[in-house]
């Protein structure tokens, strides 16, 4: 927690919208008045009927949340229309194809033209305010139109990763009774086709198969690979959209009618349908990206996430749009064709603002810095990381070797459940300390707690990261399970919303988030509950038992490790070990990918049968030689033979 301080750039400081003093004055104001502040930054969106009502929220008993709750508004309307006359002929969009020769630009009045032909065939294919239509497409201009014309028309959008499998996607598609699904015939990322299509077919039976009907497949040409086609159920987007008007009204929503539902893994069960609402939200995914990325006239940014992962939700699409900027959306990975395409596509399209991950940012330091010295990237002022953790000597090649020590860096904290940024500097306020998010945004109040639910309130301090207070673009449920919610996010510290998240404060007031305090893990910033991967193995034949924990792993942050006990009969060879990778990538997608397998006779569990996941932790790190105490175990000898064979020995 020590090291360099970096001082705001006299050039960002003149030209930012934030200064320090700025920040210390709103900031006070947020947490002083949270009614007069929020009702008057509520007013940087339209209403088509404005809110009377500002806050109105509890942390206790139900639990419930609700911002301008009286207003009338609509996310699409927002996001297009309202720029058409002073903007309509500005570039919104601008897609970079997976193929570096692929790309097109897409202007306010485009936009606007596409999203209301896309409504208006929804509509006319019986879409209805408050229906969920699941999305599960690659990175191409249609994700963002079909976002859009599903806000537009009040429908509910689910979007689902495209790395994830059939199985994963029929979970998602009955977990919010879905009966209309937007795909591609085929993605493409780093060259290669993904069939998704094809899972959509497979994904649909196992619906179906669950009691849920979807009656409409709508599929975008991408490669025109080959596709199965049923006739009764498919209908190609091309065509859907050519009968229609490029007019579509937008609905009058309720600030707190949904928007998306988003799903996300936790420490236990299925994932949960996160379920962001409309003016809240949009209020401060908009307010989050103008500050946190100093977001201005001219400024052409862009965010490599997937619109898969929130962060595509609120800061490829949401944000940027509403506020009227140039967002750049990339199809394709950062090392195809070779380690330099971030950096070629910036200078090709002059990127100005750069938001990415700790993950994609080891992967290119290790490829070496004659594909970032190769490229110009003069035009880069800001940069932006998220996802998870920052290690200082990333932060340091980020800073040194991409931004020519000019562009401060913004290492951003915040979560699915969040809607929005949440630990940030602001470019012209905060000085950067390599491995720190720094301060909290407008609104929030972070609190440390410990175990027992002690608040330490003194300035250097460590805790479990609690949030005091509703902020407007929290998550307003779990879609379906309200009950969950509570006892997620509620129950461990009453009357906070807690985190998941460990968190050290220094004496200058600085957040250091030190990572998932749960049995969730981030492999390459993608969030993973380790029980959903020991719930993919032991439904395979060989497995009777599972423990899954996560290791330091140089480029991915964390690696998944597995302790597998096999059924008689089963020999723990590598074949099984590969059988095993294929089966879980099957279950989940190949970002569960385990990266280690220890074959274990018997797991280190207490008499009472609780496996100790502190052991399992320790020997997945090779640092056996403080597992602490072993007494309790019902059998301590088989951390004996766990450390003997253990996968990552150094
Ligand atoms: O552990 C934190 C980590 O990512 C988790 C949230 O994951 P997800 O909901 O998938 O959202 C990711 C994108 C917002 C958090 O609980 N995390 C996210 N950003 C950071 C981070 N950890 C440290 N520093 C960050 N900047």
């Amino acid at each position: 927690m020590s090291g360099e301080v970096y001082p705001v750039p006299a050039a960002v400081k003149k030209k930012a919208l934030i200064d320090d003093a700025t920040y210390k004055t709103w900031y006070q104001q947020s947490v002083d008045d949270p009614e007069g502040f929020w009702s008057k930054h509520g007013q940087r969106i339209d209403w088509f009927k404005p809110y009377t009502k500002v806050k109105n929220t509890s942390f206790t008993g139900k639990v419930a949340i609700k911002w301008f709750e009286d207003g009338v508004t609509n996310v699409s309307y927002n996001c297009i229309d309202r720029h058409l006359e002073k903007r309509g002929d500005q570039v919104a969009i601008i897609w970079e194809g997976d193929n570096p020769y692929d790309d097109k630009k897409i202007t306010y009045r485009e936009l606007h033209d596409e999203v209301c032909r896309l409504a208006n065939a929804m509509k006319a294919r019986g879409v209805k305010k408050g229906d969920r239509v699941t999305l599960y497409l690659p990175m191409i201009p249609e994700a963002a139109y079909a976002m859009l014309a599903c806000a537009r028309i009040g429908a509910v959008h689910s979007i689902v990763f495209g790395g994830f499998s059939p199985d994963a996607l029929a979970d998602r598609i009955v977990g919010c009774e879905s009966s209309f699904v937007i795909t591609a015939d085929e993605g493409l990322r780093g060259g290669k086709k993904v069939p998704l299509k094809h899972n959509v077919d497979l994904a649909v039976e196992v619906a179906e198969r669950e009691g849920v009907e979807v009656d409409t497949v709508m599929v975008v040409r991408r490669t025109a690979g080959k596709i199965e086609w049923f006739s009764d159920r498919d209908v190609w987007y091309h065509e859907a959209v050519s009968e229609q008007k490029p007019e579509c009204k937008p609905a009058r929503m309720k600030a707190e009618d949904p928007l998306f539902i988003l799903y996300t893994s936790g420490s236990t069960g299925k994932p949960k349908g996160v379920l962001h609402t409309t003016g809240g939200y949009l209020v401060y995914a908009s307010m989050t990206h103008q500050y946190v990325f100093d977001c201005q006239d001219g400024d052409i940014y862009w965010c490599t996430a997937d619109v898969g992962w929130v962060t595509g939700h609120s800061y490829i699409v949401y944000g940027p749009l509403c506020n009227g900027a140039t967002t750049l959306m990339f199809e394709g990975v950062p090392s195809y064709p070779d380690a330099s395409r971030f950096w070629d596509v910036v200078d090709k399209h002059k990127v100005t603002i750069f938001y990415t991950a700790p993950t994609a940012i080891r992967a290119l330091m290790g490829a070496g810095v004659s594909f970032v010295n190769r490229t110009s990237r003069k035009t880069l002022r800001l940069l932006g990381s998220v996802g998870e953790p920052i290690n200082p000597e990333a932060w340091e090649w980020y800073y040194n070797v991409v931004g020519e020590k000019k562009c401060p860096i913004v290492d951003t904290w915040w979560q699915t459940e969040t809607g929005g940024i949440m630990i940030t500097p602001l470019p012209g306020a905060t000085k950067l300390k390599p491995g720190s998010a720094t301060r909290p945004f407008f609104g929030i109040q972070p609190q440390l707690v410990d175990n027992e639910g002690q608040v330490h309130s003194e300035t250097v301090a460590e805790g479990n990261l609690c949030i005091v207070d509703s902020w407007p673009g929290q998550m307003r449920t779990v879609y379906g399970d309200h009950e969950r919610f509570i006892q997620t996010y509620f129950s461990t510290y009453k009357g906070k919303y807690f985190t998941g998240d460990g968190c050290k404060r220094d004496a200058d007031g600085y957040y250091w988030i030190t990572g998932r305090v749960d049995d969730v893990i981030n492999v390459s910033g993608h969030r993973m509950g380790t029980a959903e991967v020991e719930s993919a193995l032991v439904s395979h034949d060989s497995v009777s038992e599972a423990a899954v924990v996560g290791y330091p792993h140089e480029v991915k942050g964390q690696g998944i490790y597995c302790y597998v006990t096999l059924m008689g009969g089963y020999d723990g060879d590598d074949g099984l070990r590969k059988a095993l990778v294929q089966h879980v990538r099957q279950e989940i997608g190949p970002i569960a990918s385990p990266d280690k397998i220890q074959f274990a006779p018997g797991l280190p569990k207490t008499r009472s049968g609780k496996i100790m996941r502190r052991i399992l932790r320790k020997i997945a790190e090779d640092d056996f030689g403080s597992l602490g105490d072993t007494s309790t175990l019902a059998d301590p000898s088989v951390v004996d033979d766990l450390i003997e064979n253990r996968q990552n020995k150094t």
